[in-house]
């Protein structure tokens, strides 16, 4: 809201819009230069002056009320009147919509995400898919666009054929109902160790696939068990890490839908042969084939992305596809985006792959293949049992603890993913991101505690204050609310008196500016699609909390001043709460 206050008043001085003014200011490294600052290099050739003249005379121009500007050779340096200021950003942070943006116009974003396969073990790699969906798919939302999610099972493909013949060979039913993903995984891990050996074994679960995908009758009914089972196993990971999706369509429910794709293809000439297979050529675009239909007549993952992403079009109606893979199926998604578009699709380039980096824990890696696999379970559980520890510490008697531990350890694996630039490769250490300092999602949950208990102390003592019988055992929630209550007479009157200059202290205006800003962060998220710009930004309020915390007096603060500072921790304590919930975390009353 400043910068946009600062970008209206600069733009007709410039000849720029108030959007590429917007685009344009910094806030200044040091607090001592102002509030905002203006660079004006760009500005030379369009205005034919050297930049230092420039800032200058954009410095005397700004003198307006609430403002003050100075020039520090070619940036101009704009200080807000706080008292001015400080009770219009409150009153604009309480607005129902603040936070909210019309970015996306209503259009439906369909996003991809999750899609773990079945009968394998949930990776990693499908943790990572499914925290930066869900969160992307909240965001989304925030910026005005309908998010739809889709979990695009991998319940597909040769591996089934492989599954069943090791299951025929060595499996039974018990064991797998009891340990579905461990069973599977130990029957596939076998497969390869024997088909080694034996490549006969491979010729037979080719066979088993082919039965598969024509109907057979037993080739289904195994399918249809293992699907089952696994996302029993599934399921019961996707409650604790609190998501659903509006849509779980896996990889099979394109079968029927790929026959007439494949049609199209060769109607439209870009169906060629190449060794036995089907496969549309990409030399003009650098990339290898994109294979269709193999040797042996079956389909395969690129062909049943195009069938899905037709559907996602035509049927879902979706305006943008985002796809939410590791990065490296790059080349896949450039190969079917590319064949779309060579279909006459121009929606091809509304398709967008959002891919991420990889994730250690203790640098152990997946692998499905040698069967060393960290399972995701026992992360989380192992996350839990440390934050449970941490609190029975620091808070002996604190109620709930069990069920506070869990939002705290699973909270602390999802932030700890989410705070990455999602890029980037992780070395995830559990020590580190079960942590209540640091940057990590423990501590802004506990400085959401710590608020809720200093709004709790302010409104008892402003309980003392009016009334002598006051109810100590009063529930938090209680107790906040009587504290806004309090709160909203007392500005009143601090506005109506103005607020002295030395009551809105540098900590709290900082605090108050970085939460003021927060529409900035939401857009520049959806824009780079990165939720980790909303965690960043979320571990600075809790940081600007707990300096402002320090600083200055909330609970006992004089009474001129009091009103101010404990509705500032009330807003904070929203966006914290609120920007957790966006990411998948909880934030708990008590910690
Ligand atoms: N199941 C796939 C895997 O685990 C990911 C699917 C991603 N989505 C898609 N439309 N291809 O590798």
């Amino acid at each position: 809201m400043l910068l946009k206050q600062a970008a209206t008043q600069i733009a007709p001085l410039t000849g720029l819009t108030p959007e590429e003014v917007l685009r344009l200011l910094e806030v200044p490294p040091q607090e001592e230069m102002g509030d905002v600052a203006f660079p004006c290099f760009t500005l030379a050739k369009s205005l034919r002056k050297a930049p230092v003249v420039i800032a200058g005379e954009i410095a005397v121009a700004l003198q307006t009320e609430g403002m003050d500007a100075t020039a520090a050779g070619p940036y101009v340096n704009i200080r807000f009147d706080r008292n001015v200021l400080a009770p219009q950003l409150l009153e604009e942070l309480g607005s129902e919509t603040f936070g909210k943006l019309q970015l996306g116009q209503g259009a439906r974003v369909v996003i991809d995400m999750s899609s773990p396969n079945i009968a394998k073990p949930f990776g990693i790699g499908h943790l990572r898919s499914t925290v930066i969906g869900a969160a992307l798919y909240r965001l989304y939302n925030e910026a005005g666009y309908t998010s739809v999610s889709v979990n695009h099972l991998g319940d597909w493909g040769t591996q089934f054929g492989k599954q069943i013949t090791a299951y025929k060979r060595w499996g039974n039913e018990e064991t797998l109902q009891a340990d579905p993903i461990r069973n599977s995984l130990e029957l596939y891990v076998r497969f390869h160790d024997e088909a080694e050996k034996d490549p006969s074994l491979e010729t037979e679960a080719r066979e088993w696939f082919r039965k598969l995908e024509q109907g057979d009758e037993e080739a289904q009914r195994l399918w249809t068990f293992f699907v089952n089972v696994s996302m029993q196993e599934f399921n019961r990971m996707y409650e604790r890490l609190n998501v659903d999706f509006d849509h779980t369509l896996g990889e099979s429910f394109y079968n029927d839908k790929m026959g007439a794709v494949v049609e199209e293809l060769r109607a439209k000439g870009l169906l060629e042969e190449s060794d036995g297979a089907l496969v549309v050529r990409l030399d003009e675009e650098n990339m290898p084939p994109c294979l269709i239909i193999k040797k042996d007549g079956t389909t395969i993952y690129p062909t049943r992305d195009l069938a899905t992403a037709i559907y996602r079009h035509d049927v879902m109606q979706a305006d943008k596809l985002l796809y939410v893979v590791g990065g490296e199926q790059k080349l896949h998604f450039r190969q079917v985006f590319t064949v779309l578009s060579k279909m006459g699709y121009d929606w091809a380039d509304h398709c967008e792959h959002i891919p991420f980096g990889l994730m250690r824990f203790e640098g152990r890696k997946m692998s499905t293949r040698r069967g060393k696999v960290v399972f995701l379970q026992e992360v989380l559980d192992e996350a839990v049992a440390r934050a449970l520890q941490i609190i029975q510490e620091k808070n002996p008697n604190l109620e709930q603890a069990e069920q506070v531990a869990e939002a705290v350890g699973v909270g602390a694996i999802i932030f700890g993913d989410l705070r990455n630039n999602r890029m980037n490769d992780i070395d995830f250490s559990l020590e580190d991101a079960v942590s209540f300092e640091g940057e990590t999602g423990p501590y802004v949950q506990y400085t959401h505690a710590r608020i809720q208990s200093v709004l709790a102390k302010a409104a008892n003592v402003s309980h003392d204050e009016q009334e002598m019988d006051l109810d100590t055992n009063g529930s938090i929630a209680e107790s906040t609310e009587a504290s806004a209550e309090v709160g909203e007479t007392h500005l009143e009157k601090d506005r109506m008196n103005n607020l002295p200059v030395a009551i809105i202290g540098d900590t709290s205006w900082a605090l108050l500016k970085l939460l003021s800003d927060y529409p900035s962060y939401l857009e520049k998220a959806v824009l780079r699609n990165e939720p980790s710009v909303i965690a960043k930004y979320t571990i600075d309020v809790a940081q600007a909390f707990n300096r402002f915390y320090h600083a200055e007096r909330i609970a006992d603060a004089p009474s001129g001043v009091k009103a101010f500072r404990v509705k500032l921790a009330e807003h904070t304590a929203k966006r914290l709460a609120y920007n957790l919930s966006l990411l998948g975390v909880r934030a708990p009353e008590r910690m």
